[in-house]
């Protein structure tokens, strides 16, 4: 089978880290995906010494790459919801499949470019939005399938988790731990969408759709962030026998579904109150395969370039047949009304 051409958009922490692994596990996927994964466009504002591209052209105009004829999917890693909605839209209508790890973009613009998506007869995957190096939404497309998902509950944002946890371990301050977070690529280019429950905001209406086969409702969660949370009350709670987390929690009730990002008082010999640092991990309650839990680094750049090379080579196996993200047809999905916050 011929090649899969590769164009990627972005060079910082999630595409360099695709290129990477394109480049140093080129011989490996091939023999996974069953054809040959070739990168042959990069999009990039510019260079940069940690992201080596060998002989692949670097275009400056990043839809051109969205646009080109040796381009077969895409990669958007610009991040934002404006040039990388362009980026994702142009490649669809030229009918190409995407990959991005975009959360903010899916939240917001998911229904939409999902219908996009399938009325060209394209994919358009992302893994990586959600908990980084976890296949949280492979596990629910794929290995739950069969069930009547319930609930699930998390720790969907690296950074806020790095921080709690540095803060309650070694009793260091809020800024010091957020800069650290940064400098390791792991904070959003705005870490307010990480200490304001923003991006887990975001995250938890994806995960919500996958598990429900709802249309993506982001607006309709309630969202409070952990700048308000101090090391005395980190304290306190350990006193008392808990652990202060940042929880996403998603509902279905009979009535509709409840959806919240909120710190959390745990227990501190339940399972979510011993997932630290930059980890990640989601609990799944299906009606057949009781409770499932999914752990790992949620964030940083070669475990979330982990989950864009798989949804790459998730399309290559599908040769040709598009992938539907939310597991369903969009036309497929029911919608249900969100919950009020009591
Ligand atoms: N800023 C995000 C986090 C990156 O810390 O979880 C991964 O989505």
């Amino acid at each position: 089978m011929s090649a899969l051409r590769i164009g990627v958009c972005g060079n910082g922490t999630v595409g360099g880290g695709t290129i990477e692994l394109l480049r140093s596990q080129a011989v490996l996927l091939g023999a996974r995906a069953g054809r040959e994964l070739l990168l042959t466009r990069v999009g990039a504002r510019r260079d940069r010494e940690d992201c080596p591209t060998g002989d692949v052209p670097v275009h400056r105009d990043l839809l051109e790459v969205a646009r080109a004829d040796d381009v077969d999917v895409v990669v958007e890693s610009i991040g934002g919801t404006t040039l990388a909605k362009d980026i994702v839209e142009t490649a669809l209508r030229c009918g190409k499949s995407v990959v991005t790890a975009n959360k903010a973009l899916i939240a917001e613009h998911g229904n939409e470019l999902l219908a996009l998506a399938e009325e060209c007869g394209g994919s358009l995957l992302c893994e990586a939005a959600v908990a980084g190096a976890v296949p949280i939404l492979k596990a629910l497309r794929d290995g739950m399938a069969a069930n009547t998902v319930s609930e699930l509950s998390g720790i969907i944002n690296g950074t806020g988790n790095f921080i709690l946890t540095e803060m309650g371990a070694h009793q260091r301050p809020f800024d010091e731990v957020l800069a650290e977070a940064q400098a390791l690529g792991y904070a959003e280019a705005d870490p307010t969408f990480d200490v304001e429950g923003t991006d887990a905001a975001h995250k938890l209406s994806i995960l919500a759709a996958m598990a429900f086969s709802t249309p993506l409702n982001f607006s309709a969660v309630f969202c409070e962030g952990i700048s308000a949370v101090t090391p005395a009350d980190i304290q306190f709670a350990d006193e008392l026998g808990y652990r202060i987390k940042h929880l996403g929690i998603a509902k279905r009730h009979a009535d509709g579904i409840e959806l919240r990002v909120h710190p959390t008082l745990l227990p501190k010999g339940s399972l979510l109150a011993n997932v630290d640092g930059v980890l990640n991990a989601v609990r799944l309650q299906g009606h057949a395969a009781g409770e499932t839990v999914y752990s790992g680094a949620g964030a940083g750049r070669l475990p979330t370039a982990s989950a864009v090379v798989a949804d790459i080579v998730d399309i290559a196996r599908a040769g040709g047949n598009s992938v539907h993200c939310l597991g369903v047809p969009v036309s497929n999905l029911e919608s249900a009304p969100t919950l009020p916050m009591e």
